[in-house]
């Protein structure tokens, strides 16, 4: 019973509830599900309707969606499935097989059985075995319902793909016209180890990232993506196509990917689809389509609408030797894409805001959980975070901001004789900390924090969210003489100069910068700006195209008091430097190194 509620529209669910508010017995309740159904004895006895009212709680249904979560659980309805078929059918591809290896309700496979009538074979791989019955039935229907419809032999498997062994697909289709089609879980290997799920491949680092990429996020992926490669390892030589949906973020990789893995592939499109409409998800997917059995040697995708497949919007991937979000555009701005002269530096992190954010409240500190403190002031610095960054000059903070430590991995047994206060306080709440879930808290001294350095010392900075849309810079004043510090959501530059900063504000705010960011930035991504991405800003190149006139009136919405520090004679100094002295600033911190890894035959720029 409990499956079979799964599989009952919430509204329903909604309206049984009221329905059952006042409904006592099961006697009761089989006379009104009689008139409201026809089916007579819908209960048959007692013990059926008290679990049928048990199950109708709130926490069944969550929990059940809460299982599938670890399997990226979205259902494609009928209505995208069979539009996906349509415009594969209207491009005169007619495939002989067809190759689903996370059919779940079988709604690819029923689309397909519909459309293609040429087709030999359906093969499907699905783990959920209430689906993989679901499936058969549906199929059986299909034909109980068009006899004459066209009927290949279908194998369908209840297993695991990841242990699935598809050679014995592959060999048996080589001659074929194969369609590898589906929609694979969307969901990423951290929030399975979040669920504590072990629903992974068994290399789950087949990016060969090492530890501290993997620490710092870049060794996350989705296991969608995993299983679009394992396709492409199994069909990528047959003549014929991939189409599957996925994440946007996926098909941006794949493409990044492609000179590595040199798949046989081309025609690679992005068929971008309403995904709150079709899933009530809210994150950026598409159709991925490709033609199997020949390589271009172009490493780009075009990008279209669903509704409209031929008109192409965009291209993104590899122009030369670099990763760009938007080909045309980027050929305007290549010029500036270099190296930044500076090294863009991550703001703190801590994951531990309710006891080390903070807030003042009538001179007097405030955490997370509004308990009010009494703190040693040295510790305490004041604290951007993206949300502050969305005026041009920023002199005072919200919130303020403990720091344990002011390098990475310094030890924190100080803290007990000079700062009894601010040592209490973080022991009584020591479990906060011991409870952080990211590995590179292992092993560490206790309080630790990261993205701390000499660098976030300096007194000004030039400071981005990563999370925005629109990249926004900001100038970041000392407040109350200590230098104000960033969240790890933001990236900034830090300066000991004013005049330096000013400089570099209005590079990074001119068109040039703004235009080149526009062309090589994925604004669909959780964290659309990264470092990577704001080191490729090559900021004396785009100060000679920007000239000192242009730069000072990109500074006009500034006050007149901190303007008039960026002077002609400053902007000479400043470049006169030609970066050189920078370069002492090309000193990482262990947990930027591994943010900042290159990739190994391409500038890494995702
Ligand atoms: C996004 S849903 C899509 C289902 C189906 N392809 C469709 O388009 O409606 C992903 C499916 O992958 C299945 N799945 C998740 N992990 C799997 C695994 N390791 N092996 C096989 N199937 C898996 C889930 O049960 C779910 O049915």
């Amino acid at each position: 019973m409990k499956k079979a509620l799964q599989n009952i529209k919430l509204s329903t669910l909604d309206s049984l509830r009221s329905h059952f508010h006042h409904i006592q017995t099961f006697k009761e309740a089989n006379n009104s599900l009689m008139q409201l159904c026809g089916i007579n004895d819908f209960f048959r006895n007692e013990h059926d309707f008290l679990l049928f009212l048990e199950l109708l709680e709130p926490k069944h249904i969550i929990s059940e969606d809460m299982e599938r979560r670890e399997f990226g659980d979205f259902q494609t309805p009928s209505i995208l499935s069979d539009l996906v078929c349509s415009i594969l059918l209207k491009e005169g591809f007619t495939p002989e097989i067809v190759v689903e290896p996370t059919f779940g309700k079988g709604s690819f496979i029923i689309s397909a059985l519909k459309a293609f009538q040429k087709l030999k074979q359906v093969y499907g791989v699905e783990i959920y075995e209430p689906y993989f019955w679901f499936t058969k039935f549906a199929i059986l229907e299909l034909f109980v319902e068009n006899p004459h419809l066209n009927k290949p032999s279908i194998f369908l498997y209840c297993e695991d793909v990841f242990e699935f062994d598809f050679s014995h697909i592959e060999k048996a289709t080589t001659k074929e016209k194969v369609l590898v089609l589906g929609n694979p879980p969307w969901v990423t290997n951290s929030e399975l180890s979040t669920l504590n799920s072990s629903n992974l491949p068994t290399k789950s680092n087949f990016k060969s990232y090492n530890g501290l990429d993997a620490i710092t996020g870049k060794g996350n992926f989705d296991i969608g993506e995993y299983i679009i490669l394992m396709m492409l390892k199994s069909f990528a030589k047959h003549c014929g196509y991939i189409a599957m949906l996925a994440k946007n973020s996926v098909i941006k990789n794949l493409i990044f990917d492609l000179p590595k893995t040199n798949y046989d592939i081309s025609d690679m499109t992005a068929l971008r689809f309403d995904t709150k409409a079709y899933f009530n998800a809210s994150v950026e997917a598409s159709l991925f389509k490709c033609r199997l059995g020949r390589s271009s040697h172009e490493y780009i995708c075009k990008v279209s609408l669903f509704d409209s497949p031929n008109v192409v919007e965009s291209e993104f991937g590899w122009a030369g030797r670099k990763f760009v979000s938007d080909v045309d555009l980027y050929h305007d701005s290549k010029a500036f894409d270099g190296t930044c002269p500076f090294i863009w530096r991550q703001g703190i992190k801590h994951d531990c805001s309710k006891i080390l954010e903070l807030e003042t409240m009538d001179g007097k500190y405030i955490n997370g959980f509004n308990e009010e403190l009494t703190l040693e002031d040295d510790l305490i610095f004041a604290l951007i975070k993206s949300s502050d960054i969305q005026s041009p000059l920023i002199a005072k903070p919200r919130k303020f901001t403990i720091l344990t430590q002011k390098k990475v991995g310094e030890d924190t047994k100080y803290l007990e004789n000079k700062f009894p206060n601010i040592y209490k306080y973080l022991t009584d709440n020591i479990r906060f900390f011991t409870e952080r879930r990211s590995s590179i808290y292992k092993g560490k001294p206790s309080f630790s924090i990261f993205g701390i350095g000499e660098y976030s010392f300096k007194p000004y900075k030039i400071a981005i969210s990563g999370l925005y849309k629109k990249p926004f810079f900001s100038l970041i004043l000392p407040y109350k003489n200590k230098p104000m510090m960033l969240d790890d959501t933001c990236y900034f530059l830090g300066f000991d100069d004013i005049s330096e900063a000013l400089i570099t504000l209005a590079i990074l705010n001119s068109s040039y910068t703004q235009d080149l960011l526009r062309a090589i930035t994925f604004i669909d991504a959780k964290r659309p700006y990264t470092k990577d991405m704001l080191m490729r800003i090559n900021l004396f190149k785009i100060a000679d195209y920007l000239g000192f006139e242009n730069a000072r009136r990109l500074l006009s919405n500034l006050p007149d008091d901190i303007s008039q520090n960026m002077t002609r004679e400053e902007w000479d100094v400043f470049f006169a430097k030609d970066g050189k002295e920078q370069e002492e600033q090309f000193q990482y911190s262990l947990f930027e190194k591994a943010s900042n890894r290159q990739h190994p035959t391409f500038t890494q720029s995702i």
